[in-house]
């Protein structure tokens, strides 16, 4: 192959292919800030900036509830009692897998599947008194108050027919209905970004941001209610948090293989930066990179070709284990040539760095619309796989904090908040249980 790289060369050109830089991120800030305050404003913007209707939890709500959190690979039902002063305790989750079949059924058979999973937990755990509800739905969702929201369009893979436009608490009531279950009441429908941020802000006064990095990534903040011009509403308190739906943002480069992936997607054209950070998706950019290796002739292996061929077979947590040379849970890779494992493994590094840097920027544009001079402490509550497993990956967002803001990045924590978006539904229907709106 006469035009073929050599492998330095190749690496080069995917490190080209993928790099982010300061002034990037410096870019990607100012037009993040432009699309806010489109979105909030309700005009054209990549940013769909979605109320809440929901303010920050203060700490001191009370109470049993159940919640239900439905948004990725598998879906969870809890029952969270809540102390007060910041503590919680989960007196009961199950978790069941949501496989490819089931998320692309009908819509009564996709909610009379998610009814059973409740009715399953009902009974495994003796819950048998009246309960409220959370409902968990990350998904970008249109509300008009707490409890009721319109799906705008699925993401993740997820194709269940008949619910784009339609309020999903209506479905899944209407599944409860059918079922028989009279116990359940959903009064709160919640983002999984902005029961992370309430999970966190419930024992931190500090948090003001939810992040999730994990199948999908977004974002959530608490916003200045006169600053959402948009919504005309009554609305009972200064601020309300917003969920940013941050995959959506399209001001960012895009390179060969983004466009590949995005073109063979199920949602082309669509949530443009949640294809270049999230775990969804970064195992099929690493495989379409390594196609485009082979074609320069670049692997030792001959079994390269039958390993990368189908698409989405190779995952972010794949990659992981490959950033760790961990060979245990990826046979199908052990026996492959070295030098082929060391290219593989530059790539996985260069392609989950740019995930990194982007995520880290993004935040940075949403901490800075808050605090342009970064003079308060912000906790930023994030979940997600990516954050929590990925080797390295909270590393380079820090340090590409430090890049941005220097000093004064130490006002910035990025933290770990596990399960957020399961107990977040319980802290937001405890608001509204004794706050009703
Ligand atoms: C959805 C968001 C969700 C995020 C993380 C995205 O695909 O549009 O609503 O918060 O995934 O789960």
């Amino acid at each position: 192959m006469d035009n073929a790289m050599k492998p330095m060369e190749f690496i080069k050109h995917i490190e080209h292919a993928f790099s982010f830089t300061k002034a990037h991120a410096i870019k990607m800030i100012k037009d993040f800030h432009k699309e806010m305050g489109f979105g909030l404003k309700g005009k054209k913007s990549s940013l769909k900036m979605l109320p809440s209707f929901v303010k920050k939890p203060k700490g001191n709500e009370r109470g049993t509830f159940l919640a239900i959190d439905l948004g990725g690979t598998n879906m969870r039902v809890l029952a969270v009692r809540l102390h007060g002063e910041g503590k919680f305790e989960t007196i009961g989750v199950k978790r069941f897998s949501l496989n490819k079949e089931i998320i692309s059924e009908t819509e009564k058979v996709f909610f009379d599947f998610i009814v059973d999973c409740v009715i399953n937990f009902l009974k495994e755990y003796h819950l048998d008194s009246i309960y409220e509800m959370g409902f968990t739905f990350s998904f970008p969702v249109v509300q008009t108050s707490v409890s009721s929201g319109t799906l705008v369009t699925w993401t993740k893979g997820f194709s269940v027919k008949d619910v784009e436009g339609k309020d999903v608490v209506f479905l899944l009531d209407n599944a409860l209905k059918r079922k028989g279950v009279k116990s359940l009441k959903i009064i709160a429908l919640v983002n999984d970004t902005v029961g992370t941020l309430a999970t966190k802000c419930y024992e931190d006064p500090a948090c003001d941001m939810g992040v999730i990095l994990g199948t999908g990534t977004n974002a959530s903040y608490p916003e200045k209610t006169e600053h959402i011009t948009k919504y005309k509403g009554r609305w009972n308190s200064d601020e309300m948090i917003i969920n940013i739906e941050w995959g959506g943002f399209d001001k960012i480069n895009r390179n060969l293989y983004d466009e590949t992936l995005d073109r063979n997607s199920e949602n082309p054209g669509m949530q443009r930066m949640e294809k270049a950070i999230s775990g969804m998706y970064l195992g099929e950019i690493a495989r379409l990179v390594v196609l485009n290796g082979l074609k320069n002739n670049l692997f030792h292996t001959k079994t390269i070709e039958d390993i990368f061929s189908s698409p989405y077979a190779f995952t972010a947590e794949h990659l992981s284990y490959i950033a760790l040379d961990d060979y245990n849970k990826l046979s199908w890779l052990k026996d492959i040539h070295d030098l082929d494992k060391k290219i593989i493994k530059m790539i996985a590094h260069i392609i989950t760095t740019r995930s990194a840097r982007i995520a880290s920027s993004a935040i940075a544009a949403v901490i800075t619309w808050m605090d342009n001079t970064l003079t308060s402490p912000h906790t930023v509550a994030i979940d997600g796989s990516l954050f929590e497993k990925y080797p390295g990956y909270k590393e380079t967002m820090e340090s590409t904090m430090v890049e941005l803001f220097g000093e004064a990045s130490k006002n910035i924590r990025l933290t770990l908040t596990h399960d957020g978006s399961g107990i977040g539904a319980a802290i937001i229907a405890a608001i509204v249980s004794s706050s009703p709106q």
